[in-house]
């Protein structure tokens, strides 16, 4: 995939840009606003570039249903007070709204759509739903590095009717990816975090024989921490975890680690 930083002549662009503002929420207060900082850079430069700007993102699982607490408001909010501009969250009908509802009024350049897990046609990847997404702008943009492993209409299905763009975040991210994956020299010790292990189980398998140690941390370690019969209190852990914990440790025994 190219990377939009390259691009010339986004002036005026209608950008699909894809996001991962999946951010702690907690009474639709942001807990850590991480994720939002890392995406500024690409956001600064489409503005800087003068494209129009429309993001897709999604938070939590709300499994196609509306969710008021998993609304993006309060993130866009935060958007608008970062970028110091207008951002307007647009909480109509992903379905049936049209490209002449967009960038009418002056000082509106970037618009946000509700939350597209709303719809149960993005977990599904539904073609016609990404068609319909695709129909709003000139160029996609992935810049959720983090949910590019999901077979989702945003990220998957969507690429398939625009010309489409890595983010700058996403370049970073594949080009540590690339460093640790080929110019390393051994023994490499891999961390890796985050709390959801049963969506990381695949990864942390292709992870083992290529690294010489594997030390997992954050909400993940929990459930080996408990797992060899030791409290975590009130942390948080992946619930009905322990056939992967068993995997990962059988697994990596085999491999001497
Ligand atoms: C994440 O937080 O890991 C990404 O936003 C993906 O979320 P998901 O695991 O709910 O698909």
């Amino acid at each position: 995939m190219r990377s939009i930083i390259n691009e010339k002549n986004l002036n005026n662009k209608k950008i699909l840009l894809r996001l991962d503002l999946n951010v702690p929420l907690e009474r639709n207060k942001i807990r850590d606003t991480t994720r939002i900082d890392k995406i500024l850079p690409t956001l600064n430069f489409l503005i800087k570039e003068k494209a129009k700007i429309i993001i897709l993102s999604h938070v939590g699982r709300p499994k196609g249903k509306i969710v008021e607490e998993l609304s993006l408001k309060p993130i866009c909010e935060e958007l608008q007070n970062k970028l110091r501009k207008k951002v307007k969250l647009i909480k109509e009908n992903i379905k049936e709204i049209k490209t002449k509802n967009f960038f009418n009024n002056y000082n509106e350049d970037i618009f946000i759509l509700e939350n597209i897990r709303f719809y149960s046609e993005e977990e599904q990847n539904d073609n016609k739903f990404a068609e319909q997404l695709s129909n709003l702008g000139d160029i996609y943009v992935n810049e959720a590095f983090s949910c590019s492993h999901r077979l989702h209409a945003s990220i998957y299905e969507i690429p398939k009717f625009l010309p489409s763009f890595s983010g700058l975040q996403l370049d970073l991210e594949l080009n540590a990816l690339n460093k640790i994956t080929s110019e390393i020299t051994r023994p490499i010790t891999c961390i890796i975090g985050g709390s959801k292990i049963s969506t990381k189980i695949n990864v942390i398998k292709n992870l083992i024989p290529k690294f010489d140690n594997i030390i997992i941390v954050g909400g993940m370690a929990n459930n080996f921490i408990e797992y060899f019969g030791n409290s975590i209190g009130k942390s948080i852990k992946e619930k009905n975890c322990n056939k992967i914990v068993e995997e990962i440790i059988s697994l990596s025994k085999k491999r001497k680690m």
